[in-house]
């Protein structure tokens, strides 16, 4: 049988847009990431010199040594790498004020609440009045576009329910305290001006990523919550996390909930300049699936195990410290078949 060219065009559509479908914000080959990623730190360390204010970190040289950072706080959005590095958060919206430390409504919340500003269909970047320490009823359940940037007050999001990426992208969370998050759900919250849904009992996650993609935590103190202090799973994708200080929890960063759960070969994830520091056990992170780039972190310490995987993870570890503790089986590089 003669193959019509019609039906070698459809096929050819098929092969191009199949794979672009099914993964719509994984990269194609996640080495030249990579390489970008050791450019950057590259040409952070070769501006170094004695009156230069830059420090080696590419994300911090790229806004801390302008004077006016608080004048152009949207340009942070142009400073991530790796993985994560096209989330734009609320880049192109407007400048929100959180002046309410409160929460009283998951489901009709009040102007001028962290809560009325993320699940907002407008792209916003969400800055602080003064420092305050929110303690949320329920989930903090995100739209996308949406910046949440603690720089110049001391906020923290903390001895409730926290932070829920779930099915959205574009979101950057920059400088807040997140710690004590337990669980919540059995009730009615909020996710977007003309939606609010029965949520079942939360993990209890400081952040939580599920289906997301487009997603950069950066510099952000985690600490003690009742599940990981961040996990992605559910196909999440596009994702950085840096800068960060993990401390004082069991089971610190799952990438990928389950071995069968194929989607998440689609998981690209950069772990970059992050400081795993006392009281961690295990899972700095623990990967499925996808590729992990784990890259100039600084482990202090661990009880279990640093990084692990299972179900045929690609993990680049490159540039990494790790300072085992005093324990013969602390010190293991090894392979679990
Ligand atoms: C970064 O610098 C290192 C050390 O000089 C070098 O080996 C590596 O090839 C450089 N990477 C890139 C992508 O330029």
């Amino acid at each position: 049988m003669a193959t019509s060219p019609f039906s070698l065009l459809i096929l050819l559509l098929l092969v191009v847009l199949v794979p672009a479908l099914v993964a719509a914000s994984a990269v194609q080959d996640p080495e030249l990431v990579v390489k970008d990623v050791e450019r950057s730190i590259n040409a952070s360390r070769r501006n170094l010199g004695f009156l230069s204010c830059g420090t080696g970190n590419p994300i911090d040289d790229c806004w801390r040594c302008d004077p006016n950072w608080e004048k152009n706080r949207q340009r942070l959005a142009d400073c991530a790498i790796g993985f994560g590095k096209q989330a734009v958060g609320g880049r192109d919206g407007r400048i929100y004020v959180v002046t309410d430390s409160g929460d009283d409504n998951p489901v009709n919340p009040k102007p001028g609440t962290l809560r009325f500003a993320v699940i907002q269909d407008e792209p916003l970047w969400i800055i602080f009045a003064r420092d305050m320490v929110i303690k949320l009823k329920e989930e903090l359940i995100m739209n996308s576009f949406k910046t949440i940037d603690g720089r110049g007050a001391s906020v923290h999001i903390a001895g409730g329910p926290c932070i829920t990426i779930q099915y959205v992208s574009n979101i950057i969370i920059h400088g807040l305290h997140i710690h004590d998050c337990k669980q919540g759900g059995n009730a009615n919250v909020r996710d977007s001006p003309t939606h609010y849904g029965w949520r079942t009992i939360s993990d209890g996650d400081g952040v939580s990523i599920f289906g997301g993609s487009h997603i950069w935590v950066d510099h952000c103190s985690l600490s003690n919550c009742h599940d990981g202090l961040i996990d992605a799973i559910h196909g999440s994708t596009a994702i950085t996390l840096s800068n960060n200080y993990f401390t004082h929890h069991d089971k610190v960063m799952l990438l990928g909930h389950s071995d069968t759960y194929t989607q998440d070969k689609n998981m690209q994830v950069t772990i970059a300049f992050n400081h795993f520091g006392e009281g961690l056990v295990q899972r700095m992170p623990r990967c499925r699936h996808g590729y992990f780039h784990v890259v100039n972190n600084d482990y202090t310490h661990w009880e279990m195990y640093a990084i692990g995987g299972s179900a045929a993870p690609t993990i680049n570890s490159q540039g990494n410290r790790f300072l085992a503790p005093d324990n013969r089986f602390s010190k293991e590089v090894r392979a679990l078949l």
